[in-house]
């Protein structure tokens, strides 16, 4: 006989424990199956791990979608102060870093933990090292195949996540269930990732490595303005992970080092009052004094500033406010934080996350063609998203 539930959740990630926990509270039996040995595990590592669960100024403008309406509903019904809400019932300390985004003072393992335990209070059973082999359609619900048994639901929920960091357990699953049932896929790539390099480039850069630096990078019509860090590989930190959600192959990016000034005219007034300057002491003024250095050294701008002419000074002027790099790529889904792309959502309500003439079969968080920004939007998404599938319940 197999084993029977009300709902079956695939994938023991944010969107699915906060999705079965929602309909735990609602009366359902309700299974969370994952094939990882541990629950949650991107949400350990989130944060450099202390998990940025939550964004207060998150608002649907955060979210990349084909269909951008979409996540207006879920987000509307679950907000951040919702999920905050949540954090200080459980006694969570938390702090908010950058505006708005708001992380855990000890660790991401206590937002696991408050998952975990909302769950067991909501009777939800989670069950490890189980992998789906198939899922059949009953039409009025589903039998699933698994490494563990044959087991029954009236409802699934898809909540397998997306492509990124496959050694933490992503796997395609979600979009190849998709498929089975007929739905469409956006073009999947990896996004809020770091960029790599031509090999000259990389090698110019490379004195500038572990400098970061506040900038405004610029990329078909988006604009961040946050810091970016030169690694040995290439560019990441915040400004360029938000860029690479942008970003296509081919692309050059604007980089502006020194944002709300006009490089140019603050030149012209230094020749003239302090004629001995250098363009380095210049940008040591704003950027880290190792940084200003080697930007100046890498483009052979030496010499005190009398010796340049008005053209000269123009020029470097429009290299520092638009500075255009052409990266060779990404590092892909290895060390992306989301998987852009996925699940179609005009075949979906965005009011229960179900698809749209199945109403026992649902599909939640990253997943799904919603991705958010860089700050605590992605994981606002999962629990919006799960909270707004469970409570269908
Ligand atoms: P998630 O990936 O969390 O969960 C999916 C689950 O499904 C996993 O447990 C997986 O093992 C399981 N699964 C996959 N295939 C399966 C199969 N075939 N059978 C059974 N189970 C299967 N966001 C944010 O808002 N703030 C932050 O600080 C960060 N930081 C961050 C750091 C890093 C390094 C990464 C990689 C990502 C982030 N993110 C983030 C993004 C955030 O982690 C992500 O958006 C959410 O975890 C998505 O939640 P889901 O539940 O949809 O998928």
């Amino acid at each position: 006989m197999a084993e029977t539930y009300d709902v079956i959740v695939i994938g023991a990630g944010a969107a699915g424990l906060m999705c079965a926990l929602t309909a735990g509270y609602n009366g359902q039996r309700v299974l969370v199956l994952d094939h990882a040995r541990k629950p949650g595990k991107k949400i350990l590592m989130s944060g450099g791990g202390r998990c940025n669960f939550t964004n207060l100024n998150s608002t649907p403008a955060n979210f990349l979608s084909d269909n951008p309406p979409y996540c207006i509903s879920a987000l509307k019904r679950y907000t951040p102060e919702h999920f905050l809400d949540l954090v200080e019932r459980h006694g969570i300390e938390h702090e908010e870093k950058a505006a708005g985004q708001l992380f855990c003072q000890n660790s991401s393992k206590e937002i696991l933990e408050l998952l975990l335990t909302e769950c067991d209070w909501a009777g939800v059973e989670v069950r490890l090292k189980t992998t789906v082999e198939s899922v059949r359609d009953r039409h009025a619900g589903f039998t699933l195949t698994t490494s563990g048994g044959t087991l029954e639901c009236g409802a699934l929920v898809v909540a397998c996540g997306g492509l990124s960091i496959p050694t933490m357990g992503a796997t395609g699953f979600g979009y190849e269930l998709a498929e089975q049932f007929g739905l469409s896929l956006q073009p999947t790539r990896a996004g809020l990732v770091p960029f790599t390099l031509h090999p000259e480039l990389k090698e110019q850069l490379a004195p500038l490595a572990g400098i970061s630096c506040p900038v405004e990078v610029g990329c078909r019509g988006q604009r961040f303005r946050e810091p970016m860090l030169v690694t040995h590989r290439g560019l990441s930190g915040p400004s360029m992970l938000q860029i690479s959600s942008f970003w296509e192959p081919g692309d050059a990016l604007s980089i502006n080092l020194l944002p709300g000034e006009t490089a140019a005219d603050t030149l012209r007034q230094r020749r003239r009052e302090q004629p001995e300057s250098t363009v380095a002491h210049y940008l040591q003024g704003t950027l880290p004094r190792r940084f200003a250095r080697a930007f100046a050294d890498l483009n052979g701008w030496h010499g005190p500033l009398q010796h340049l002419d008005n053209r000269q000074l123009d020029a470097i002027g429009d290299t520092i406010n638009q500075w255009s790099i052409q990266p060779a790529g990404t590092e892909g889904y290895r060390t992306a934080e989301v998987t852009l792309g996925g699940v179609d959502t005009r075949q979906l309500s965005s009011k229960t996350m179900a698809v749209n003439d199945r109403p026992d079969l649902f599909f939640i968080g990253e997943v799904v063609d919603v991705t958010g920004h860089l700050g605590g939007h992605n994981f606002q998404w999962a629990w919006a998203s799960g909270v707004a599938a469970g409570q269908v319940f």
